[in-house]
C-alpha cells in the first residue's frame, strides 16, 4: 500500500508546537532545536490559533538558529479569522510572528463555514506570489474532500492533516484510500494520542507491553512506528522532554510490520465508515 510519496524535504516524524502553549517553554524550545539539529527532523508544525500567535513567535525564535533549507515549515490558518479578515491577513501575520518569508505548506485548520471556492482562489494567488510553496487542509473528512475537489483548482490540495493514531484508525476505512487515489498526502497529528486523550489503552495493553519489551522500545515509539509503518506519510508529535524526544525516535530497527497481525487483533482497523474524529 503506497500513498502519494511525501516530498523528500519532509521528515517522516514532525514536531508540533502545542507544547509551547503552556508548561516549560524553555524545555520545549530545546527539544525543537535538538530535533532539527541532532535528529535531522525537518517538519515543524504550527498554527495561528496556538496561544493566539505566541507559539508561532517561539517557533520563529528557534528556527532563527537554522538555515532555511534545514526545516519544512507548516502553518495553519484559523478559519474563523479567515471568514472575517481573509486568508491573506492570517498568513502575513503568521509570517511576521515567525520572522519568515514563506511557508512550505499552509493549511486551513478546519473547515468551519469557509467558502472553499474563495479559499482555493486566494491560496492559489498567495502561492503564485511566493508566500506558500504548497497548500492543503486539516480535519477534512471524506465529504469535505469531495466538496474541495469539486471547486476550481481544488485538486491542487497537497495535504490533509488529520487525527490518526493506533487508537484512532477510522481514516483507514475510506479517507486514507480516498487521499491516496487523489494523490493528496495525509499527515497524522496527535500520533501519541495527544496531551488531552490518555494513551493508557495502548500502554496498558499486554501485547503491546510484550512487543515493546522484546524490542526495547517505549509504547510511544511503537505508536509513531505504527503511523510510519509504510513509510509514506508524516506523523506529528510534541514533547518538552529531551528523554521523550530521544526514545520516541528510537524505532529505526523496529520491524513493526512483523507484529501487525497481533497489533490488529488488539487495535483493529475499522470494518465500516467512521466519521473523522477531531481534537
Ligand atoms: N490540525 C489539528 O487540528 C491539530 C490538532 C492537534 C495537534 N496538532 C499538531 O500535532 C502536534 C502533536 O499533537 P499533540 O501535541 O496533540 O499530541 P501528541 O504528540 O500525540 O502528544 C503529546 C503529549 O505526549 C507526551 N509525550 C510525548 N512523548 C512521550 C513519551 N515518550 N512518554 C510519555 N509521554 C510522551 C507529551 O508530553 P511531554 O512533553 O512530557 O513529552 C505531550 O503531553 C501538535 O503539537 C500540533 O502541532 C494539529
Amino acid at each position: 500500500m503506497k500513498y502519494h510519496l511525501a516530498c523528500p524535504d519532509i521528515s517522516l516524524a514532525g514536531i508540533g508546537s502545542t507544547q509551547f502553549w503552556s508548561g516549560d517553554t524553555t524545555k520545549a524550545e530545546n527539544c525543537l532545536f535538538e530535533a532539527i539539529n541532532t535528529y535531522g527532523i525537518t517538519l515543524v508544525d504550527t498554527a495561528e490559533m496556538y496561544a493566539d500567535g505566541r507559539c508561532e513567535r517561539i517557533v520563529g525564535n528557534v528556527l532563527a538558529s537554522f538555515p532555511r533549507e534545514k526545516y519544512y515549515l507548516l502553518g495553519k490558518a484559523d478559519p474563523r479569522r479567515v471568514q472575517v479578515y481573509g486568508l491573506r491577513k492570517s498568513l502575513l501575520k503568521s509570517l511576521e510572528y515567525l520572522k519568515e518569508d514563506y511557508f512550505d505548506l499552509y493549511l486551513l485548520h478546519w473547515r468551519e463555514d469557509v467558502d472553499l471556492r474563495s479559499f482555493v482562489q486566494e491560496v492559489e494567488e498567495l502561492k503564485k506570489e511566493g508566500y506558500i510553496r504548497e497548500w492543503g487542509v486539516s480535519n477534512f473528512d471524506i465529504h469535505d474532500m469531495q466538496d474541495l475537489l469539486s471547486v476550481p483548482n481544488g485538486e491542487n490540495c497537497y495535504c490533509n492533516q488529520i487525527l490518526y493514531n493506533l487508537m484512532t484508525r477510522g481514516p483507514e476505512y475510506d479517507l486514507l484510500p480516498y487521499l491516496r487515489e487523489h494523490h493528496i498526502m495525509p499527515m497524522a497529528y496527535s500520533s501519541l494520542g495527544s496531551s488531552f486523550v490518555s494513551n493508557k489503552p495502548v500502554k496498558n495493553n499486554k501485547t503491546i507491553q510484550r512487543i515493546c519489551k522484546e524490542n526495547n522500545i517505549t509504547p510511544e515509539a511503537l505508536m509513531l512506528s505504527f503511523v510510519h509503518r509504510y513509510g509514506d506519510f508524516p506523523a506529528l508529535f510534541s514533547t518538552s522532554s529531551m528523554e521523550h524526544l530521544r526514545s520516541n525516535l528510537d524505532f529505526d530497527n523496529f520491524d513493526i510490520l512483523s507484529y501487525m497481525d497481533e497489533i490488529d487483533r488488539e487495535f483493529p482497523s475499522p470494518t465500516h465508515a467512521v466519521p473523522l474524529e477531531k481534537l
